[in-house]
């Protein structure tokens, strides 16, 4: 997989599977713009980055405000001239788990407003550079709940759904650009997200691995390697797809 010197944005890349995404790029010689909302976090994956000898910068932005993203892109670009990728992995859970006639309005605007606003603004951003240097690759983090319906859930449905059609829509805008756009389908998967949707209800791990054929969670380290692949040019013939990896359980 061949990511040398790939000027690589990630959003939300001071935790989770963002976090190492950005360490896997960090690994295989790409320049890492390591951006999420919480600076020091950031910075810590930075330091990571930096002690196996691999190029970072920390750059804190809010992708609801679509004048931090701007200034997000505008900061890659004056520091390393283009944006060859860009992973829009910057999301969150609802607080509450609640039925839809139930479900909190709060959520909905806050889930809706990192999880799909953000996706667009990261995609419009990013796209008006890479039409100017004529390339470009976006990877959007979506999630199983953007595939098949899950209760209790709404707003996170409908956001991780909205990107799912996003992707394939400017994928299709974008073909004849030289830009491909996909997006990857994590299952439940280790990480804080998780770990906040859990400790609300301490039953459900196990009822959640019951529902997964290989019996585990997945790790950050394994959705980052597809998120790589996808932006490297072993995939370069695909354009406007989901990668689902959730250990089988969309199987049933
Ligand atoms: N963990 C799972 O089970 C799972 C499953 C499917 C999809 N996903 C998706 O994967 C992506 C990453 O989630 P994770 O599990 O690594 O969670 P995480 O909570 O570990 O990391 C999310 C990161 O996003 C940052 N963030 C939150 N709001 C932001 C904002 N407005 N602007 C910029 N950054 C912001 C947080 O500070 C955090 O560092 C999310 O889009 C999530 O929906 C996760």
């Amino acid at each position: 997989m061949d990511l040398e010197s790939k000027i690589v944005v990630i959003t939300g890349a001071g935790s989770g599977i963002g976090a190492a995404t950005a360490t896997l790029f960090g690994e295989h010689g790409a320049q890492v713009v390591v951006s999420d909302l919480n600076m020091k976090s950031a910075q810590r994956v930075v330091e990571g980055i930096k002690k196996t000898n691999g190029s970072a910068l920390a750059v804190q932005a809010n992708v609801t405000q679509f004048k931090e993203v701007e200034a997000l892109v505008a900061k890659t670009v004056n520091e390393f001239g283009r944006v060859d990728v860009m992973v829009n992995n910057a999301g969150i859970g609802g607080k509450n788990q609640k039925k839809t006639a139930e479900h909190s309005h709060d959520d909905w605007h806050d889930v809706i407003a990192v999880n799909q606003t953000g996706v667009f603004y990261c995609m419009q951003v990013a796209l008006q550079q890479m039409m100017k240097q004529g390339h470009g690759n976006i990877v959007n983090v979506a999630s199983l709940a953007g595939l098949k319906p899950s209760g209790y859930n709404l707003s996170y449905s409908a956001s991780k759904y909205a990107v799912v059609g996003m992707t394939k829509s400017a994928a299709l805008e974008y073909g004849r650009k030289n830009i491909r756009i996909n997006a990857v389908c994590p299952g439940y998967t280790n990480s804080v997200l998780l770990d906040r949707l859990l400790s609300s209800r301490p039953d459900m791990g196990d009822t959640l691995k019951r529902l997964i054929p290989m019996d585990r969670f997945g790790e950050p380290h394994e959705i980052a390697g597809a998120i790589a692949w996808l932006a490297s040019d072993d995939s370069k013939y695909i354009t406007g797809q989901t990668i689902t990896l959730d250990g089988g359980t969309s199987l049933q």
